[in-house]
Formats: C-alpha cells, structure tokens, sequence
C-alpha cells in the first residue's frame, strides 16, 4: 500500500502539524480516525445536534442553526431516453417541484419530489478556515424523476421557488447520433487544480460526467459542505454518474449518510453501488471496486450477463466500463490484473471498447487486444507516483502516460470514439481514436 503525503506548500504545516494524510491510499480506512477517536470528536457534537434535533432544526455550516432552502446541488442522475432524476438536500422542509424545459425552447413543465428524512450522527470538522463542518443533525433529501422528456434532449431545470438552484441534463442520444461526456477521477477541489481542470472540459459541454470514484476526501481537507458549492458547476452541468471509490468511506456512517443519499442508485438495473445506462448505442457499466468484481462474484455475472444483453440491444456500438481501482497501472496504487484476465472473455465476446480506472493519481494509456485501459485520476487529488510500479507486466501495454493534473473528454461520432486528456491548464496531453461500428 502506498500512502501519499501531501506536500503543497500552502498545507505543508498544517499537515505536518496534524500528521500524514493519505491522498488516496489503497484500503476503504485510509485516512479516516480510527471509529472511537471520531465518537469521542464527536461528542459535544452530538450533544448539540440532539439539541437542535428536539428544536427541530439541524445545522449545516455553523452548528445548530439551519438555513432554510436548498443547502446542497441540484443535480441529475439516472437519466434515460424520457426519463431523469434530479436530488438537492435541505435541512428543513422545502419546495418539492422541479421546473423544468428544452434548452432549445419549449414549455416550461414540473415535476413533484418526493421528501426522503434522514439523520447524521456525527460532526466531520475540516482544518480549513473556510471548509464548513459536516454537522450532525436532520436533513432531507428531495428527489424528482421527470417523466415524458424527449429522447436527444438537454433540458434546463430549477428547483421550484429557488430560480438560482438550477442545473442541465440531457436524454440519451440516439444510436449513431453524437455524443459529448466527461471522465474524472479523485476530485479534491481543496488542493486547488479540480477547479481550473473542470473549467477546461466542462465547456466542452459534455451531456453527462462519469467520475472515477474517490469524490471527497476527508482526508484531503475537503467536507461535503466544502465540497457541493465548489464542484456544482460539475453538478450543474450534466448527469452526475459516479464509481464507488474507497474514499467514499472515510468515515464510519460516509457511505450510507452521504454518498448513498447523494449519489446511489445513479443509473439503472445494478445495486450496491454498480449500475448501467446507455446514450448514443453506448452503454455504460459503473463498476464498484469495493466489492468483490472477478468473473465469479455477484458484481461479475452481473456484469457479463448485462454485457451480453447489451450487445444483443437495438442501436448497439459498444460499451464502456468504468471504475475506481484500476485493472492494469504501473503507479502507485494497487492493480487487479486477476479481475482483468477474468472479465477479459467477456470484455471481447461483447465489444467493450474502452475501460476508464482512477484511484492512481495519473494519467496512462494502455491497450491489450484492442481494448482501451485509461487511468484518468488526475481531478486533483495530490498527484503520484506514475511509475511506481513500473515493474508490472502491463507496463509493457502501457502507450502514454503522464503526472499532471487532469479530465478526459469522449467525442462519440458516427465513426468513432475519441478521448483527450485535457491538463488543469487547458492542455491537450493526450488524445486517441477507438473506431465504433454503425449502431445494430
Ligand atoms: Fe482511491
């Protein structure tokens, strides 16, 4: 396991005072405290948050107070042909519509939320003077699913009663039509290039973002109340379908009390954190590297037997899989060359052509019989070791590679699949064509 250490500059002394932090780290504990610290941080806390759950009101960015409206996102997910979601999160009840219609003009139509409670237990306190703490206390989670939209479609939408509240998603493309999205992995907006790297590829206007898993880090700096306002523009600008990453459980309640609420269940026919969707004769399979993946685990019939029906499906051109652990890298994180050599039948009988990892704080490019292996982990976490491991047999597969802070953009055409690696400072470092075949 390869534990990196922060050392920009600014945070030197602030992590050097508080000990090494992981930036990713291989296991699901990485920088978390271990549970009985967090319950004894947690305790005057909690006192508080019980007082503010008699009152009625939880705290959200400065204690047993609550601000009335949306606290955090919209954002969309699980978006089909005619169909999308669209959550925010409140911390008292709030308006539960979403307005919405066609980019390109239309009539503006809405939709009710159904109003989901819930309850966090403990406060996640960040070292940064302006990272607000996670509070404890009771939220609410609203959720629209839009019905009746119109195929190869972007729409705009708001929360009703908050016009600034508002975001964009668009329906699944057609089979053949073109197809813009964006791939990001290991977001950390805290250390400062996730901004700058998301401002470069989001113009580009992508329908929808596939992130590579490890979305906050605690251990990073970052809160969740920190990190909503500073990765909405991401959020805003398209479905939001992320990978489970291992920072995705820092902390002993992260998983089901946020990410859970915020982001699962993201696409369709999955569960415990892996699902599929489809645009433009693309289909997409999320993956989750935290659970067991090889070709005989309940994730890995689940993925060869939707792999199969894929490439059975009208329109079909190929699929993508994307994860947080990598199959193959030579940096410094893990690899899972077994999983690899036992989906493998499986990737080629149904035309996987492109496989996106994270989890390594890099970029690399790799190929094996025609299948496209691309770490893009560089969305701003600490940047690491890209040869680390350089000894490992799939080093020899590896095509390009590089240490920079970064996202890829994928151009769909009627031809192809084109990726680029684009730099937190608007360079081109990488760019490759996949031909796709005609839509079945
Ligand atoms: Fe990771």
């Amino acid at each position: 396991m390869n534990h990196r250490h922060l050392l920009f500059s600014s945070l030197s002394l602030v992590l050097l005072s508080l000990g090494a932090f992981a930036a990713c780290g291989g296991d699901s504990s990485d920088g978390a405290a271990p549970p009985s610290a967090q319950a004894g941080a947690a305790g005057a806390a909690g006192a508080a948050a019980g007082a503010a759950g008699a009152a009625g009101a939880a705290g959200e960015g400065g204690g047993s107070t609550c601000t009335p409206g949306v606290l955090k996102g919209p954002w969309s997910l699980r978006t089909s042909g005619t169909e999308a979601t669209v959550r925010w999160q409140t911390c008292v009840p709030g308006a539960k519509a979403v307005s919405f219609s066609p980019e390109g003009g239309g009539d503006p139509r809405s939709a009710d939320a159904k109003e989901t409670p819930y309850t966090t237990t403990y406060r996640y306190p960040s070292v940064l003077s302006d990272a607000p703490a996670d509070e404890p206390g009771d939220y609410i989670i609203y959720e629209a699913t839009l019905t009746g939209l119109t195929p190869s479609t972007c729409y705009a939408y708001s929360v009703a009663g908050e016009a600034a509240k508002k975001g964009r998603f668009c329906t699944a493309r057609k089979p053949g039509e073109k197809l813009t999205f964006l791939a990001i992995g290991d977001t950390n907006p805290a250390l400062g290039t996730t901004d700058a790297t998301l401002s470069f590829t989001l113009s580009k206007n992508p329908d929808f973002v596939v992130h590579g898993g490890d979305i906050q880090y605690y251990s990073g700096l970052e809160t969740w109340a920190y990190w909503f306002p500073k990765m909405q523009p991401m959020l805003a600008a398209g479905a939001f379908l992320p990978a489970v990453g291992n920072h995705e459980s820092e902390k002993p309640d992260e998983y089901e009390q946020y990410f859970w609420r915020f982001f699962g269940d993201a696409g369709f026919d999955g569960k415990t954190g892996y699902f599929t969707f489809e645009s433009a004769g693309v289909h997409f399979f999320s993956v989750n590297t935290q659970e067991p993946f090889g070709a005989a685990s309940e994730q890995g019939k689940w993925l060869t037997a939707k792999l199969e029906a894929a490439s059975m499906a009208p329109g079909f051109r190929g699929s993508i899989v994307y994860q947080h652990r990598p199959f193959f890298t030579c940096g410094d994180s893990d690899h899972h060359p077994t999983e690899q050599a036992e989906l493998e039948p499986a990737f080629k009988s149904f035309n996987v052509k492109l496989v996106l990892q994270a989890h390594m704080h890099g970029y690399e490019r790799f190929e094996k019989d025609g299948i496209v292996y691309i770490t893009t982990g560089g969305g701003g976490g600490a940047i690491g070791n890209i040869d680390d491991a350089i000894d490992r047999p799939e080093c020899a597969l590896r095509k390009a590679y590089g240490a920079f802070p970064h996202a890829t953009v994928f151009d769909v055409d009627a031809t192809s699949l084109v990726g680029t690696a684009i730099d937190s400072k608007g360079a081109t470092r990488d760019t490759f064509t996949i031909a796709l075949p005609s839509p079945k």
